[in-house]
């Protein structure tokens, strides 16, 4: 954060108006341009905006929508908000994005979305995506909450699709605390997310309200952050270029052993670096990656294992009953990948400490007896 920050949301302070005011219109305006679309509705989430998405394009009751088990459970719960069926399509081994060779044989007759995330910031096939859309009748749902930035073919990411969903925890490219942002060119599509992020009510300010609503809203100071950091964006994502730089290369010599992110984007896209998430090769066990994660943390290096599954869930096995096996590419990954420590102002003696250790430990985690084509990335 800087004094820009700090300024605005002081100067929010000192106004008459702390929601609903001229700092979220700014803030609209501002993403919509960055993003290219007509329309832009703050929110107060990015699982709000994805809920205000499913529910204004109609979805529901006895619809499915073909989505990635490799994510955030808040692209699938979504669907289930509105009681539509999330229908998992297994993803890319190399880009962790959802498998658009896969999609066509899980299209079924109740089939109404696809929704697709921009995994780690690196966009998903949408040239393609889109195209089976059309050629299926289907909708096209964006969660773009960690991808605000990135670009395929030079078209920004939040114009691809029907509408896009941002978000904005602090841990995003731009942070707002909590906050949100969809985007489209659907202006029916905007009016009906714009009445459901305030309780539903009808588009001219009166006590009306026609549809069931939420409050979704957006506050003015949250706004005036965001209105700030978008304005930094460009700044803000070459910090985090560049320390995903000095990770990559800190981490080549030890490339036998681990995958670093972004190796295989695909071409024409444009990554908007979200966090920094390595995966261990196939000759290691399944149980190596907890294992360095714990030698990690014992060494004061935070990590995560970032993604679950999200079919492996407890909520979603119970639900649906998934088990083991059902999505194995998203599987073996979500066994495999580590969320390294990264933040744009990380040192580059941090990212060269992370680097020793795991240099260090690489040779003593176990490793697996498999023969290696036995491996869905192999
Ligand atoms: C892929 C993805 N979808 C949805 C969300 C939900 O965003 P929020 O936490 O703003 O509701 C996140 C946030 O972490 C995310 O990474």
């Amino acid at each position: 954060m800087t004094d820009r920050e700090r300024d605005a949301v002081a100067d929010v302070l000192s106004s008459s108006r702390l929601a609903m005011g001229p700092e979220m219109d700014a803030f609209e305006a501002a993403m919509a341009e960055r993003c290219g679309t007509e329309h832009a509705v703050a929110v107060s989430s990015g699982t709000a905006g994805l809920h205000c998405i499913v529910n204004g394009l109609g979805i529901g009751e006895g619809d499915e929508v073909l989505t990635t088990p490799y994510s955030f459970v808040a692209s699938s719960n979504a669907c289930l908000f509105e009681n539509a069926t999330p229908r998992f399509v297994d993803i890319c081994p190399d880009t962790y994005n959802i498998d658009v060779d896969r999609l066509e044989a899980a299209i079924t007759s109740r089939t109404r979305a696809v929704l697709a995330v921009d995994v780690f910031g690196q966009p998903a096939d949408w040239p393609a995506l889109t195209r089976l859309a059309e050629e299926h009748d289907l909708a096209v749902i964006d969660d773009a909450c960690e991808a605000l930035g990135a670009s395929v073919d030079g078209r920004p990411i939040g114009s691809w699709g029907d509408a896009a969903s941002f978000g904005f925890y602090p841990n995003k490219q731009i942070t707002t605390g909590e906050g949100g942002c969809i985007t489209t060119d659907d202006a029916d599509l905007a009016a009906r997310c714009r009445s459901l992020r305030n309780q539903g009510r009808a588009d001219d300010g009166r006590m009306e309200h026609v549809r069931l609503g939420y409050n979704y809203r957006l506050d003015e100071l949250s706004a005036a952050l965001g209105r700030v950091q978008v304005e930094r964006l460009d700044e803000l994502l070459a910090a985090r270029r560049d320390v995903a730089a000095r990770y990559h290369d800190a981490l080549a010599p030890l490339s036998d052993d681990l995958v670093r992110p972004g190796e295989a984007a695909q071409t024409g896209t444009t990554r908007s670096w979200f966090v920094y998430v390595i995966r261990l090769r196939d000759h290691f066990a399944a149980g190596a990656r907890d294992r360095l994660m714990d030698e990690l943390q014992d060494r004061g290096i935070g990590c995560a294992p970032y993604f679950p599954a999200i079919h492996l869930q407890p909520y979603y096995r119970e639900r649906f009953g998934y088990e083991r096996g059902d999505f194995p590419v998203c599987e073996h990954t979500a066994d495999r990948t580590l969320a390294l420590p990264f933040h744009p102002q990380l040192p580059p003696g941090a990212v060269h400490r992370v680097a020793s250790a795991l240099k260090a430990l690489l040779p003593t985690l176990p490793t697996s007896t498999r023969a290696p084509n036995a491996s869905p990335h192999s």
